[in-house]
Order: structure tokens, then sequence, then C-alpha cells
């Protein structure tokens, strides 16, 4: 497993979405308020790192990497910040290693399952990206990812953008999203989630929907929410000083005992 890093103190893992890698936290990582880490892995067969052999590529195997990954740094517990993907990652890290997490941020994520409908449209999309190559994927997801503000202001975010998402191979991206198709529903569990929480969402987002970020703010007793506005669903790359404001004062308020009473 590959990962970028900045920073040095406690440590804040950040959990890209799909179908990214590690870069796209790159305004975080280079402004990492001062006794923090950041780092930033990429996911099992996404980036620099190797994989997938399995024929589907779930969440628990990529939580139980991140796990794998703080025994390597030495790291008991980390700041875990989830974005898309990233925050199913981090509910799947809730699951089954709930001692490693010192606190969340989940942004633009959601709580609840794919539909039968949305399972079986990812299921397709499995098998199409495999025959045509991650345009497949990126033609499809690239208009809807960003809020019109900034594809109109800031062609280079764009374009960052989708260059990420061609650099993933067609075989990560069926797996993952055959993974993504079968993760368990997780809105009864929030109750059980009783680290500080921060829950972000763009007001622009179409991909998960301001409702479904209240879902989550209210699941989750110790949560907050915060929406940035003229952002969609990369709220970190479209806004980032606003982003890296809510991250940093977030950081900065924890209490160093990580369970609410
Ligand atoms: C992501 O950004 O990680 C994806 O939009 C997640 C999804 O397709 O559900």
């Amino acid at each position: 497993m590959e990962w970028r890093e900045a920073g040095a103190g406690d440590p804040v893992l950040f959990v890209h979405g799909f179908p990214f890698h590690s870069a796209m936290w790159g305004p975080q990582l280079s402004a990492m308020p001062p006794g923090w880490r950041g780092i930033a892995p990429d996911l099992r067969g996404f980036g620099a790192s190797e994989g997938p052999p399995e024929s589907v590529t779930s969440m628990d195997a990529f939580a139980d990497d991140l796990a794998r990954l703080l025994d390597h740094l030495r790291i008991e517990q980390a700041v875990v910040c989830g974005l898309s993907m990233g925050g199913y990652v981090a509910l799947a890290l809730w699951r089954r290693h709930r001692d490693r997490i010192r606190a969340f941020v989940l942004c633009d994520t959601r709580a609840g399952g794919d539909s039968p409908e949305a399972a079986e449209a990812r299921r397709r999309l499995a098998e199409r990206v495999l025959a045509e190559g991650p345009a497949a994927v990126a033609d499809g997801m690239l208009p809807r990812l960003l809020s019109p503000n900034t594809a109109r202001r800031s062609p280079g975010t764009v374009e960052f953008v989708r260059a990420m998402m061609m650099e993933t191979r067609a075989l990560t991206m069926s797996r993952a999203l055959l993974g993504m198709a079968e993760r368990p529903d997780s809105e009864a569990m929030l109750p059980e989630i009783d680290v500080r929480t921060l829950v972000i969402v763009g007001d622009e987002d179409v991909i998960t929907s301001r409702g479904q970020a209240d879902m989550l703010a209210r699941g989750i007793r110790p949560a907050t929410l915060a929406v940035i506005e003229g952002a969609g669903h990369l709220p970190n790359l479209e806004q980032p000083a606003e982003f890296n404001q809510l991250l940093s004062e977030f950081l900065v308020g924890l209490p160093s005992e990580a369970r609410v009473a």
C-alpha cells in the first residue's frame, strides 16, 4: 500500500472517494494545522497501491487494509476523514476496528446501502468499464461531481478530477463498484458511534444529498453538520480554504479522550 503524508503530530487518516486516489487530498495535506500529521493512502488497486486480486473489493477489505496500515505506522488511533466511498470505508472501519478511530470527518457520504436498482446499475457499470475502459465511468460521473460554479470558475479542477479518474485501472473500478453494490446498510449502526464527528456536505452535491448528510448528523449523537456553499461532491477540492478551516477548527477543538461519555 502506498500513501502520501505531511505534517507531524496526531494522525488524520484521509480516505479517498471513488474512483480517485490520494492526490485528491493535496489541498489538505499542504495545510495541516501545527501538531497534526495527515496520512492519505491509495486504497487497494487505486493510485500507486497494488491489487485488487479478489473478484469484489469490499468496503471491509479496504477497512482491514487501513487497520494494517495503522499497525505498520505504529498508530493506535487516528481521526478518520472519508469522502463518499471513503465514508463507506470509514463506516466499515467502525464496524471492524472501532478502537482505532479517535474521531470522524464524514464528507459527502451516506450511511444507507444501495437500493436494488442502484446496485444493479453498479453491476452493469462494473461490466461496462471492463469492456470500455475508465472513460465509461469518468464520462458519466464528471458532469455530476462538481458544482456548476466550480466547472465555470476552475477548469483546472475539472481537468485534475478527470485525470485522476482516467488514471484508475478499469479492473480496480470494476471490483470497487461491485464492492459498493454489496455494502451493508449502516443506518442502524449510527447510534453506536460515540466519537466526535463532523459531517460535511457541498450544498450543490447531486451524488450524496444534503438530506443524506442530515441523516448522518442526526444519527450520530456527537455529530455536527457543516454545509459548504458553492461546492458539489468534492468540497475539499472545490472550496479548499473553507474545507480546511472547518477541518482545522474541528481538529484543534478535539479533546484527547476519543469517546463521548
Ligand atoms: C464516490 O465519490 O466515492 C462515489 O460517488 C461513491 C458512490 O458512487 O456511491
